[in-house]
């Protein structure tokens, strides 16, 4: 692994001394308790931003809303709801007059997706349904959509841009596409501007490891089950296949920090312009393969993490890899950390927390 790691600046750096404020205004965060939600709190606190959270905890825990408090030294506001309660919504953006929205509640696991769609459609897209509506006539001026690179399937072509055909395979990724294109059709109608942002992986977890991914049950992604092995709950990774084309046999992805995709928030709410909603991919521009990232654990954990090569699973495609020329142009916003950034925050979270907020 030649990538050397980069220093620790999670939330080193606000860009304005309103950081201890909020008088950039307040941001509603749906989904705020989750993975990439609890890390994007703390970079909006640290940027001038006031919070105010909603989640029902149906994938996350309550003591993240402590931690986000103790890392960036103030606290969100938080109401418990559930995003398709939206009258419960609407009572929150009265109260807190919110100018801007992230999105990111909602159900992300693939194979449940197909084994309940109903399920996918009513939160994916019936809560960000609701979600319109408690906004409108609201002062939000700026909306920010948690896409995802599934919306491309299996592409034809790599790197995948902003314009490569969609051609989602799972429930999941076609509730996410109709999620886009609702909110497209609502910021169509008012003076309100925003990105549908397509993350490609988020891996990592804040440098102090006090937040991270904890996902319910055994992992159905790569970093989590992988340091999970390492801190001893599972016994060997299954790697999914060797016979691809690829140089090592095995699938490349492009993985990214979810401090740099937290970060890449942030950049999206100060470069949306009014009346229009632009796609962007939010990635690395780099890809890495199952081994690659088995290695760069190994390296972090310090001890190899036990694999064994299994056959195919069914939908994966062999590479994807993001074109990140427009999330420059359009959000002047880069991911710098590198595979070994993401290992070593990852591995801090999951040694720090080896059963994660329980
Ligand atoms: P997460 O599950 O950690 O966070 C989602 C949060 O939404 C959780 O806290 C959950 O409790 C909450 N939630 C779920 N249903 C809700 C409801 N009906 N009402 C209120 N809150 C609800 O997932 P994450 O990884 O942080 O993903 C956030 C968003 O990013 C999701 O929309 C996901 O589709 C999208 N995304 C994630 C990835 C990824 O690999 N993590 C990749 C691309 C896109
Ligand atoms: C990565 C690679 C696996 C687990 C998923 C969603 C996508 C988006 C990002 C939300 C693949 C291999 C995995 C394991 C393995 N999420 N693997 N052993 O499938 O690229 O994307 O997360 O929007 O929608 O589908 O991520 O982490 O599951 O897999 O060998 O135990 O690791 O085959 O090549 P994926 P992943």
């Amino acid at each position: 692994m030649s990538e050397q790691a980069k220093p620790n600046t999670d939330t080193a750096s606000p860009d304005t001394a309103s950081s201890e404020t909020g008088s950039r205004g307040t941001v509603l965060v749906t989904g705020a308790a989750g993975y990439i939600g609890s890390h994007t709190c703390i970079e909006l606190l640290g940027n001038g931003y006031n919070v105010v959270g909603v989640d029902n905890f149906d994938n996350s825990e309550r003591v993240v809303l402590e931690r986000i408090a103790e890392l960036a030294g103030r606290p969100i506001s938080f109401v418990e709801l559930d995003i398709r309660d939206t009258e419960a919504l609407r009572t929150v953006v009265t109260d807190h007059s919110p100018t801007s929205v992230i999105h990111f509640a909602g159900l992300k696991a693939v194979g449940e997706s197909v084994e309940f769609p109903e399920k996918y459609w009513s939160v994916n897209v019936g809560g960000t349904l609701s979600l319109l509506d408690a906004i409108a006539g609201s002062d939000v001026a700026t909306f920010v959509f948690s896409s995802s690179c599934t919306v491309y399937g299996d592409p034809a072509e790599v790197p995948v841009t902003e314009t490569t055909p969609v051609a989602p395979i799972s429930p999941y990724g076609r509730t996410k596409l109709a999620a886009e294109r609702a909110i497209a059709d609502h910021l169509s109608t008012r003076d309100c501007g925003g990105f549908l942002l397509r993350y490609f992986n988020p891996v990592g977890a804040h440098s102090s490891g006090r937040i991270g991914e904890d996902p319910v049950g055994v992992p159905n992604n790569l970093m989590p089950f992988a340091m999970q092995v390492a801190v001893g709950r599972r016994e060997s990774l299954a790697v999914f296949g060797n016979d691809y084309d690829t140089a090592d046999g095995t699938c490349i992805r492009d993985y990214i920090h979810v401090v740099d995709l937290a970060q890449g928030h942030v950049a999206a709410l100060q470069a949306a312009q009014k009346s229009s909603c632009d796609v962007v991919n939010l990635g690395t521009g780099r890809g890495s393969s199952v081994l690659d990232v088995v290695n760069a654990a190994s390296e972090a954990v310090g001890t190899p993490i036990p694999y064994e090569i299994v056959d195919r699973r069914a939908g994966d495609a062999a590479v994807i890899f993001a074109d990140t020329t427009k999330a420059t142009e359009l959000l002047g916003w880069q991911a710098d950390r590198t595979m070994v950034d993401m290992c070593r925050d990852h591995w801090a979270w999951q040694s720090q927390n080896p059963n994660g907020y329980q």
